[in-house]
């Protein structure tokens, strides 16, 4: 029950992911929170109030006035008696009339009224998202104090990567309570580095050895811990990818040599450091300084020598009340060999990712774990990497506080 005796506003709006409404509803209330519902007149084309009305014990809002007596639904109570309203699903249009004060309707007057915490999950088509309009909307909602839970990742007509599917209920439900707990939201003053993605080993001056690892998983955790008030310090490899919030403060590097340099630097002043890079095992032993010619007639080869492993210097470094945390990629004996690395690398919990489950690891949205430490297990299911992220923030919350 970690919304115990909350007021909560749910604002629906109309658009497909409203259907997921009903599930967030029942969430809520079966953390302890109590739920008022209010529909603009679209949400109701894609959920029935009937089915709101049941779920949160609660009559629907939809109307500034009721048509049967004439009385009047007051948005300024609404908005008084709520702890926190939440808008979701939060389509492009409600969100442009939130933003710029368009109080058409029962929802909008009601946010325009709230004095609480106000949670905004937008939920519509990738391209829409993607508009520099719906951008700056959302921006603007963002500077105003609200607090937007992304949502997930999918493929833009073009073909390109974009956010637009509605977060997952369980996932905003967790964002609520994080933010709506002080003492969650507990990793405010902590500072965390982060690894991520991979390392590239130089063969001469246009070639490198290197590895599939986008940094997604890595960059994921960078954002939910500075969501969750730590600053970050990304120590990033090679990746394609961008971090969005303030409080990330990113060093790019290409070799583990470099990468362990910066981790070296930095981890002194760490109250965490969570080991998501992909490091290259062998380094090239004697890098070329010109371009290596190619010879038809000649095989050639080239010597490796061990990296060195940076996990493992940190936890030999760490200091009481520092927390570690590692990750496996197994093939076979999982857990045993992650148990293994836990020990060596004097890590506080290991993250194991399953290369036999379809969808998880390298390259995918996805990514199915089980968090190990020296208690035990706890196996999740296959989840968004942004979800994952949440979880291994949860578990290291539990052991900073
Ligand atoms: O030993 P293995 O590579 O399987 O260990 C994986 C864990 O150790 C990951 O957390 C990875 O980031 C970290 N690691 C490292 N430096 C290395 C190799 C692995 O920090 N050279």
């Amino acid at each position: 029950m970690r919304l115990k005796g909350k007021h909560i506003v749910l604002g629906i709006t109309g658009g497909i992911a409203a259907y997921k409404s009903a599930v967030l509803c029942r969430l809520l209330i079966k953390e302890g929170a109590e739920v008022k519902v209010v529909m603009t007149p679209n949400a109701t084309e894609f959920i029935t109030p009937v089915t709101m009305a049941t779920l949160s014990k609660n009559s629907v809002l939809i109307d500034f006035f009721k048509h049967d007596d004439g009385s009047w639904n007051s948005h300024v109570d609404l908005g008084l008696w709520a702890d926190a309203m939440l808008v979701a699903p939060a389509t492009a249009s409600s969100i442009g009339k939130m933003a710029n004060g368009i109080a058409d309707n029962l929802l909008i007057t009601t946010y325009l009224s709230c004095k609480a915490p106000v949670f905004v999950a937008p939920a519509m088509d990738l391209d829409m998202m993607a508009h520099p309009s719906t951008q700056r909307n959302i921006k603007q909602l963002a500077s105003y104090g609200n607090l937007i839970i992304e949502p997930e990742s999918g493929e833009l007509a073009s073909g390109l990567e974009g956010k637009g599917r509605m977060a997952e209920p369980e996932s905003i439900v967790n964002f609520l309570v994080d933010a709506l707990d002080p003492k969650k939201k507990s990793l405010a003053g902590k500072t965390v580095l982060i690894t991520a993605g991979p390392t590239y080993e130089k063969i001469d001056p246009v070639r490198f050895i290197g590895n599939f690892s986008t940094g997604k998983m890595g960059f994921a955790l960078a954002e939910v811990l500075a969501g969750q008030g730590a600053g970050v310090v990304l120590i990033a490899g090679p990746v394609h990818i961008k971090c969005h919030h303030p409080n990330i403060s990113r060093i790019d590097v290409q070799s583990a040599i470099e990468m362990q340099q910066k981790a070296l630097e930095h981890f002194s002043n760490c109250d965490a450091a969570i080991m998501s890079a992909a490091v290259a095992d062998y380094r090239v032993d004697q890098m070329a300084n010109e371009k290596i010619k190619h010879d038809k007639n000649q095989s050639i080869s080239i010597q490796l020598v061990p990296n060195p492993d940076i996990a493992a210097s940190l936890g030999q470094i760490k200091k009481e009340g520092q927390v570690l945390v590692g990750f496996a990629l197994e093939t076979h004996n999982e857990q045993a060999h992650a148990q293994k690395k836990l020990v060596e690398k004097n890590l506080d919990f290991i993250v194991l990712n399953s290369l036999n489950t379809p969808g998880a690891g390298f390259g995918h949205d996805t990514n199915q774990i089980t968090i190990i430490d020296s208690n035990g297990f706890e196996a999740f299911e296959l989840k968004s990497k942004t979800e994952v992220a949440q979880d291994i923030v949860h578990r290291l919350i539990r052991l900073l506080n």
